[in-house]
């Protein structure tokens, strides 16, 4: 067991864009292939893919899709090429609004749709921002181990971390960010233990985090979010680490609710509390947390339960007992609005998903998917260009615009 066993999360392959379907992990496999940019924007609606990292990546790779699709029907990069262009920017970066890396992938490609097409054929300009998009994935992953050193280093005995949500490498193109730290700091023998927020209501940390942590072979525990208080109490933490949606000029930082509940219990016990975030994550154009739009989400995540399951098939007969109850056999996933998508089982048999309402029939329900921490409760960023303290009157608006120059 080794961090080199994780999956990577999303990638180009022939002219699509592939994922790993993460609403079914750590039950399935699955790979999603996307081949049109509307798809691919289903599958970040429906949280196939997460994460503010792998966002940023799904950002650049759509604008590629669309290129590498639709765009190469016009005959010329003209006036409509690019009206569609941006038309098709737009609906991708607004696909999910709290997480900045993904209008940040977006409109790396976007620039290069706009200022580098002079001259260019549609297959040529769909061939620049393939390259361009692919390299901001390796790039990310590049990022992630960079920060993951540098936020290592501070962890010179072994330590206690708590985190929430999922900011590991199911997060990003590969590694992590907040787990990528806890990876670099396992193997210099610096990790004791992790305790993983469950993060309800959608439970990144129960599905994705416990099951990375386990993957990797770094020792954990899984608790449920209102725990978090009680185990610090009992003096078991060392260290809350956790990843990033939008980080404000002035730190305040947008990540998965529950995020700021956290960041007040650290406080009263003198804990630590860090984040680990690619400089792709920090929006200077904001000045503080009031102005991050937080995405509120379909209150089913709260009213009830999804479970996701798995029917296999090892014999003809029990494969023709499947496809006959199954609705398709065909391994394609017809989606909203006609979308299709070619599903790549690992191992054959069919996925499913059931949601079952737990709650009272007319009960009212709020579902912020994201909170904003406040940047005087936290101690420092961890990023690729260095950790970033306050300074000495607890501001951290000079040392962030310091390292983001
Ligand atoms: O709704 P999600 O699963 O996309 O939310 C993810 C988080 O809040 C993560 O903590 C954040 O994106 C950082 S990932 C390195």
């Amino acid at each position: 067991m080794a961090v080199s066993d994780l999956p990577r999360t999303i990638w180009w392959e022939d002219d699509k864009v592939l994922l790993l379907d993460e609403t079914r992990l750590p039950l399935t496999g699955d790979v999603l292939v996307c081949n049109t940019f509307e798809g691919l924007i289903l599958a970040i609606k429906s949280l196939a893919v997460r994460g503010a990292p792998a966002l940023g990546a799904a950002g650049a790779l759509g604008v590629a899709l669309w290129c590498a699709t639709e765009g190469k029907d016009f005959e010329a990069i003209d006036t409509a090429y690019h009206a569609r262009a941006t038309a098709v920017c737009n609906e991708l970066a607004a696909a999910r609004p709290t997480a900045v890396n993904l209008s940040w992938g977006v409109d790396k490609m976007r620039l290069i749709i706009e200022e580098q097409s002079a001259g260019m054929t549609p297959a040529g300009l769909a061939e620049a921002v393939i390259a361009a998009a692919e390299e901001l994935c390796r790039a990310d992953e590049a990022a992630n181990r960079q920060l993951a050193a540098n936020g290592a280093a501070l962890f010179k005995e072994p330590t206690n971390f708590l985190t929430h949500c999922n900011a590991g490498s199911l997060a990003t193109v590969f590694y992590g960010t907040a787990l990528g730290v806890i990876y670099t700091a396992a193997e210099q023998g610096h990790v004791a233990h992790v305790w993983v927020d469950e993060t309800r209501p959608v439970n990144q940390g129960a599905r994705l985090t416990a099951w990375e942590l386990l993957t990797a072979g770094v020792p954990s525990t899984l608790i449920a979010d209102n725990m978090a208080g009680f185990i610090m109490h009992q003096g078991e933490v060392d260290a809350v680490i956790v990843g990033a949606d939008r980080i404000c000029a002035n730190g305040d930082t947008a990540n998965k609710i529950g995020t700021y509940s956290l960041s007040i219990l650290a406080k009263e016990h003198r804990i630590p509390f860090y984040i680990a975030a690619p400089s792709s994550t920090f929006d200077t154009t904001l000045t503080d947390g009031s102005r991050i739009a937080i995405e509120a989400r379909d209150p089913r995540e709260l009213e009830g339960v999804t479970v996701s399951g798995r029917f296999d098939a090892t014999t003809p007969e029990q494969q023709r007992a499947l496809e006959a109850v199954c609705d398709s056999a065909d391994s394609q996933l017809t989606m909203a609005q006609g979308h299709v998508m070619e599903i790549r089982r690992k191992g054959g048999g069919f996925s499913f998903d059931a949601w079952f309402k737990t709650t009272p029939t007319n009960v009212e329900s709020f579902n912020p998917a994201f909170d904003v921490t406040p940047a005087a409760h936290i101690t420092a960023f961890i990023t690729e260009l260095g950790v970033i303290f306050p300074d000495s009157a607890g501001d951290f608006s000079a040392p962030i615009a310091r390292a983001l120059v």
